[in-house]
């Protein structure tokens, strides 16, 4: 993955300082908090360091009259909490609505020392993205911050589906994508009414029996498999964000009681290729870290391939199993995860 330092040129005032080096930090769980909300906000100062990224949500579930309160209470939270290895991001209002400016400017301001990513919603082209990278330019440039914040896209529309791999190489801010998942069913006209998972409607079924004539016997009764409603969608995300370097999410799942669905989501959202996942109750957080992290006995699969290797040309048989330079590869991207989260 590349690192942003390595393509961000910041507005310059004078002579900007030299910028801090971003290494690539683990992002397994974005966990969302409402920072209106005075419970919940006042558990966040405890949950850093306990989880990757701690996300103080504006937009949607913050109700137009919390809008202010949300920004404020962000900030507050953003001055008063020290997050350790905690990464703190922000989900902004959408670019058309009344809030996004004011949102933008008083963070920056206010936190912007503070704030890693800020995520955006709705994104429908480059052309957001060119935006939103022009003005945290300039408030940056303005508050003095020596470190670029980072902008993290929702994929939530068709047309931001269809200009996807532009959105992604939109900007050297670009840190990742996420699945929108309910806002794109809206948008794309889809008929299912929950936030992220399956449905039982989606399946296959099996093939009915045949009879002695060859006819198929009609049995209502045949087995059923429910298919993933979102694996075209997080497979093409997860291309386009290979290509540009950048890292592909799996969204919100709002079924917060049926823990064993959040994780098989959260699994196959793992193994196409995305790196995390929003969590937004706590019993989602441990899923999330578990999940997106490689187990023992792949790490294990993969050091032992790499050590067989040698050079990593050539091919070698590792229980029983053939592995060559293309393997190696497969492994190395369980190598390098494991070491980032071990860092
Ligand atoms: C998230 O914002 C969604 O729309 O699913
Ligand atoms: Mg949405």
């Amino acid at each position: 993955m590349r690192n942003a330092k390595d393509f961000f040129t910041p507005l310059a005032v004078g002579a900007p300082a030299p910028l801090r080096e971003i290494p690539a930090r683990p992002s397994r769980a974005i966990h969302f908090f409402d920072p209106s909300n005075a419970k919940m906000a006042a558990k966040i100062p405890a949950m850093a360091g306990q989880v990757d990224v701690l996300l103080g949500n504006l937009e949607d579930a913050v109700k137009a009259d919390n809008k202010e309160a949300a920004r404020q209470g962000l900030v507050d939270i953003g001055r008063a909490t020290d997050f350790g290895p905690t990464q703190l991001w922000t989900r902004l209002n959408a670019l058309d609505s009344p809030w996004f400016l004011d949102d933008v400017t008083t963070l920056v301001a206010e936190i912007g020392d503070k704030l890693d990513v800020v995520m955006v919603p709705k994104v429908q082209g480059a052309e957001d993205i060119h935006y939103v990278d022009r003005l945290l330019a300039q408030l940056e440039a303005k508050a003095g911050l020596q470190r670029p914040i980072l902008v993290h896209a929702i994929l939530e529309t068709a047309r931001g589906m269809a200009n996807v791999e532009e959105i992604c190489g939109a900007s050297p801010r670009m840190q990742g994508i996420s699945l929108g998942p309910a806002d794109l069913a809206a948008d794309r006209r889809m008929k299912t009414t929950r936030v992220g998972g399956g449905h039982p409607g989606y399946l296959v079924r099996q093939d009915p029996p045949r009879g002695a004539d060859g006819t198929s016997q009609i049995d209502a009764d045949r087995s059923t498999y429910q298919q993933d409603l979102w694996h075209y969608t997080i497979a093409r995300m997860v291309d386009a964000c290979a290509m540009h370097g950048i890292y592909a999410y799996y969204g919100p799942f709002g079924d917060i009681t049926d823990v064993v669905a959040c994780e098989d989501q959260f699994r196959n959202a793992f193994l196409l290729g995305c790196v995390g996942t929003w969590t937004l109750h706590p019993k989602q957080i441990e899923i999330a870290k578990r999940v997106f992290s490689p187990s023992v006995e792949d790490i294990a699969h993969a050091y032992q391939v790499k050590e067989a290797m040698g050079d990593g040309t050539g091919a070698v048989m590792v229980d029983g199993k053939m592995e060559d330079d293309a393997s190696l590869k497969q492994c190395l991207v369980m190598v390098e995860l494991a070491e980032q989260l071990a860092a």
